[in-house]
């Protein structure tokens, strides 16, 4: 146990609720995966939740809410204006982000969406330490160019590094210079960086990258679906946050940005839910206007009354440190289970999941042939476990001819919902994927049946190479 708390000495860490309400978990056969599998064209998100035991696909609004929020959600107020859970929902998030203007959006992508097109940046860059996939989708269709710039730490996966979401503050800088501030249209900070494995990012480096926006005139927007976690990674590696409570270094995170953009999906604990927040009124006012045309209006956009009642309530659970703990620990116990049996993770692990390196773990298979999705497909195979690709089929880069081009990573998420599972799952994962490392060799590559050309990985057809 790494995770030091004077409030408890044991080397246990609970999982800190009790529960009132179950949901059946979906057992199946081998021999009726095998199938549903082939059903499925080797995707994950063709699987049938109802088929799956243990789904490992995502934590973005596959949380389970505690008694409180179900509460609230009674109480929501359902009024089209000005509502009641609306008040609460705004003074929440003021008060968290020390920010003025608060737009409610159904989810993050939301959020992206009207930001982007509202600032219409076509041709100037978007920098960032790195762009989640939905906010470079984003970027790119409002014409404007995402470019990242994670250290180079972010990339040696086996190193401990504190804050491996870090942004390289240098060469930013130089790109700033080289490029004109003026064809910089934005900065946005990821926390934790989902890209690079759920990282976070240090208090410094947010600083850092702010004074140095600041100073060129560019707006930082902190990307905080996952705020809380990077917060208590703060608390428990950066220099001079150990007796400071979670609650303050969240604050403090916020005051190194002009906006910020929240997909409530994650650290509010909700399973719909956003918001875009902003000091600057007058860009504000525009995106509201586009809120209206698009999501709903300015005081519920997209989300019933109940769900902003949810939102305001999970985002100051969050924050419990007892909840950080165990949530932090979640991962960091499947990260050690995986090394123990020999499987190659991004080490440290992150806030929300982790990352097995599947380069390195499948390297008789071709990039070209998505050796992340044929362990996805493994492990749903002997395990109705569910996870998620970010590798090649992901990226999707294709040549003139259509062939893929590999991509910078071939890694699996697993990715842990927040409050859903308790510690016997994560056993029984860390069991099946020990199975599978000792029968890896057999393991056979994909190839596409059929692709799109916008986020090609939700939507691919693929089976298994001869
Ligand atoms: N930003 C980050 C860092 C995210 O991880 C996500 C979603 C979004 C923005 C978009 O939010 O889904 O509410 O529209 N991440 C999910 C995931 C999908 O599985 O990591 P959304």
């Amino acid at each position: 146990m790494k995770i030091k708390n004077k409030n408890w000495p044991w080397k246990t860490i609970i999982e800190p609720f009790k529960i009132k309400m179950v949901e059946p978990l979906g057992f199946t056969t081998r021999e009726e995966r095998q199938k549903i599998l082939e059903n499925a064209y080797y995707n994950m998100f063709n699987i049938k939740a109802e088929h799956v035991l243990i789904d490992l696909l995502t934590d973005s609004g596959t949380g389970a809410m505690s008694a409180n929020q179900w509460a609230g959600i009674m109480v929501g107020d359902e009024s089209y204006a000005g509502a009641r859970s609306f008040f609460h929902f705004e003074s929440t998030v003021k008060e968290l982000t020390g920010l003025s203007e608060i737009i409610p959006v159904h989810q993050g992508r939301a959020a992206e969406k009207i930001l982007f097109t509202t600032l219409n940046g076509k041709g100037k860059y978007v920098i960032s330490n790195s762009l989640f996939d939905t906010t470079r989708a984003n970027v790119e269709a409002s014409g404007a160019i995402g470019v990242d710039f994670p250290i180079k730490e972010a990339s040696d996966f086996d190193k401990y590094h504190p804050f491996k979401g870090n942004a390289d503050v240098e060469k930013m800088e130089k790109f700033i210079k080289e490029k004109g501030a003026k064809n910089i249209l934005l900065c946005v900070m990821t926390i934790t960086n989902n890209s690079w494995g759920g990282q976070p990012v240090s208090m410094q480096n947010l600083r850092e990258v702010y004074q140095l926006c600041s100073k060129n005139q560019i707006p930082v927007f902190i990307d905080c679906a996952r705020f809380a976690e990077n917060a208590y990674f703060i608390k428990l590696r950066e220099k001079g946050y150990d007796k400071m409570p979670v609650e303050e270094i969240a604050k403090e995170m916020f005051e190194y940005c002009d906006g910020a953009m929240m997909s409530s999906k994650k650290d509010a604990i909700v399973n719909i839910g956003g918001f875009l927040a902003m000091n600057d009124n007058k860009l504000a006012q525009r995106c509201r206007q586009y809120l209206i045309l698009t999501e709903g209006f300015a005081t519920y956009g997209g989300l019933a009354g109940r769900d902003l009642e949810a939102i305001a309530i999970g985002l100051k659970e969050v924050l419990d440190e007892n909840y950080l703990q165990y949530r932090i620990r979640s991962a960091e116990y499947l990260g050690e289970g995986l090394m123990k049996n020999q499987i190659p993770i991004i080490y440290p692990t992150g806030g929300h999941g982790v990352y097995i390196n599947v380069k390195k773990f499948l390297p008789h298979i071709k990039p070209q042939n998505f050796p992340a999705q044929a362990l996805c497909c493994s492990l749903y195979l002997e395990g109705g476990i569910r996870s998620v690709e970010i590798g090649t089929l992901m990226f999707g880069k294709r040549d003139d001819k259509g062939n893929f081009i590999p991509a910078p990573m071939e890694l699996v998420r697993l990715a842990i919902p927040r409050r859903v599972y308790t510690q016997s799952h994560i056993d029984y994962v860390i069991e099946v994927l020990g199975y599978i490392a000792k029968n890896k060799n057999k393991i056979k590559g994909l190839e596409i049946v059929e692709i799109s050309d916008v986020l090609p990985h939700f939507t691919a057809k693929l089976k298994p190479v001869e």
